[in-house]
């Protein structure tokens, strides 16, 4: 695999953040204000207490509850303009990361992209990017200021009595470190609901699209055990991630319950000894909160924190991947012929022992019919793979144009180039959209031309909306037939000088080939044409047919001179009556 594009390595996550805080400081210094400004609060307990009280200034005590609540106001604002900034700046951030996610895909090779589990691309682009998200979110929104409030609390109380202070510092690490123990089994048993979860939503994913299957084959007995063992695996998981929980929880109850009675005995004694006031023993109380606060969303944010992480690693691995395509060409010809020659080319894909083709030799004449046959597995589509240079030769050139393939733009080729497939994908959108993608400018003229050059324009416009009926993903739902015209009207509209057409109405039945053979017959005047076919009547109009068998080229030549050469064409014509 060539290394082609330099790519710089994506900071951790500590460092993207980082690199944005220009974005994000005013976010984050409304949020850490928020808390801030109630460092005081404490400060108000004391005065009160030892102060008005004692004196009976009951105007004292007036204005000190009008300041309380003038920092509660100024509170509230921050609270409200932190939250939104926040909100709105990590929103941004996660856009920017999916949309890097999704160029990265576009560049991505094929090599890399066929070894990705089926669904794990999607969930790097929707879910991971969510989970960086909220760890950001969490991060910006309650870690900082609470740190924040922790400390200036801190240093007021230090003011008032820094020697109970300092007691209640010191228990603070004892605090934390057993929190820590239980932190540790809780992120154990998180990551084990979380693969559970997985394995679960995976099966019933599974089990739910293939449900006509199951049902057909009147199954449901077994697939329901088999679903339902994994959903017994993953409430047994959640009942002890809950139970940890919740032991956690009662631990930090008691733990802070002890905290608060250790500052109430030793303070109380304090008092009594003369050595602190009343006041600020209830400055003390009211200030406890605050300064386990962190600590008590330190696991929770932390959790998140490492989750984000993970996400965010995940996403990394694919940002940072240097499988990319090796578009190192940025040749562009005047004009494209479609001359194709594969010269002794040998190319296997990752995953296999054996090349897909071997010394692979064919030369196509521009506007030349060529078709490809031979059983399954013997090379057809990797031929057709490698000439719009989704995979690159081992060894061994293709020219195009007489141009090396490497060094042209590919996209600039692909873009002149066209591919019907036997799965014939639609997008979302109405049956316009489906073909204006192949074409963003076209008239609506040329649209409906190409649609009947497809055969396609009577069925579409005898559908209630006619061309502008939704289909893909959420659409009616067109017969295969249908489906196959559409995507060969979409090629005819791309008007391409290569067209490929890869086992394109293998899937059909006789009348709709009829139909597509027809269009096809459109299609193929004046360009180069590749088509892959099982059946014979589809490569009887071909200039020229290739035979090949385990990436070799077996017997090659007209349908008449293969008809009666003895070969496997032969024995194949025969089989097919
Ligand atoms: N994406 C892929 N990853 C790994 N192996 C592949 C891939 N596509 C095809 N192959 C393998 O390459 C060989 C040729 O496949 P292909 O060109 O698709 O054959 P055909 O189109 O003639 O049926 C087969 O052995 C097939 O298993
Ligand atoms: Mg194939």
């Amino acid at each position: 695999m060539k290394e082609t594009r330099d790519i710089v390595e994506s900071p951790d996550l500590i460092n993207f953040i980082w690199a944005r805080r220009k974005n994000l400081s005013k976010a984050t210094f409304m949020a850490v204000m928020r808390t801030v400004v109630l460092a005081p609060v404490p400060l108000f307990f004391q005065i009160i207490v030892d102060e008005y009280v004692k004196t009976g200034n009951v105007a004292g005590i007036g204005a000190i509850s009008l300041m309380f609540i003038g920092l509660m106001c100024i509170h509230y604002y921050f609270s409200l303009e932190g939250m939104r900034l926040i909100a709105l700046e990590v929103s941004k951030l996660i856009m920017e990361l999916r949309s890097r996610v999704f160029q990265k895909l576009q560049f991505l090779h094929f090599g890399y992209l066929d070894k990705q589990k089926a669904g794990r691309l999607l969930s790097k682009y929707a879910f991971d990017t969510q989970k960086v998200e909220m760890s950001l979110s969490s991060i910006l929104n309650t870690m900082f200021p609470s740190i924040a409030h922790a400390v200036v609390v801190c240093i007021v109380l230090a003011f008032l009595d820094w020697r109970l202070l300092s007691v209640v510092l010191v228990l603070i690490p004892f605090y934390a470190v057993s929190k820590h123990a239980f932190f540790t089994r809780i992120m154990k048993k998180n990551n084990q609901a979380r693969i559970a979860q997985e394995r679960l939503t995976g099966r019933a994913n599974e089990y739910i699209s293939a449900i006509r299957l199951i049902r057909g084959y009147g199954e449901e007995v077994q697939t329901t055990g088999s679903l339902e063992e994994s959903s017994e695996f993953y409430a047994r998981s959640r009942a002890e991630q809950m139970n940890i929980n919740a032991a956690y929880g009662t631990f930090a109850y008691v733990a802070t319950n002890l905290l608060q009675l250790l500052v109430i005995a030793g303070g109380g004694i304090m008092v009594l000894n003369g050595g602190m006031s009343v006041g600020t023993l209830f400055a003390f109380i009211a200030a406890m909160p605050v300064i386990i606060s962190p600590i008590q969303a330190f696991t929770q944010i932390s959790q998140q924190y490492f989750q984000g992480k993970e996400g965010y690693n995940s996403i990394r691995e694919l940002l940072d991947s240097r499988y990319v395509e090796a578009w190192a060409g940025s040749r562009i010809l005047p004009h494209l012929q479609g001359q194709i020659v594969f010269d002794r080319v040998t190319f296997g894909y990752e995953s296999q022992p054996d090349p897909a083709l071997k010394e692979f030799s064919l030369q196509i004449p521009n506007g030349q019919h060529v078709a490809l046959v031979g059983p399954s597995g013997s090379g057809k589509s990797t031929v057709a793979n490698l000439i719009l240079g989704l995979y690159n030769p081992t060894s061994g050139r293709i020219l195009i144009d007489g141009c090396p393939q490497e060094q042209l733009d590919m996209r600039w080729l692909r873009r002149r180039c066209a591919i019907v497939m036997q799965e014939s994908l639609l997008l979302s959108g109405s049956i316009m959209d489906n073909l204006r993608f192949a074409k963003s400018h076209a008239e609506e003229e040329e649209i409906y031309e190409a649609a009947r050059l497809a055969n396609a324009d009577q069925f579409i416009r005898d559908l209630p909306q006619g061309y502008d009926t939704k289909v893909g993903e959420r659409g009616v739902s067109l017969s295969g037939g249908q489906r196959q015209r559409i995507s060969i009207a979409r090629a005819i509209l791309r008007d391409p000088r290569i067209l490929i057409l890869d086992e394109a109405t293998s899937a059909l039945d006789y009348e709709s080939e009829r139909l597509i053979q027809e269009a096809m017959d459109n299609l193929s005047r004046g360009r180069t044409v590749i088509t892959i076919a099982h059946r014979l009547s589809t490569v009887k109009k071909a200039d020229r047919i290739v035979v090949l068998e385990k990436g070799h080229i077996m017997e090659e030549g007209s349908f008449e001179d293969l008809a009666d050469a003895g070969g496997y064409f032969q024995a194949l014509l025969s089989a097919q009556g």
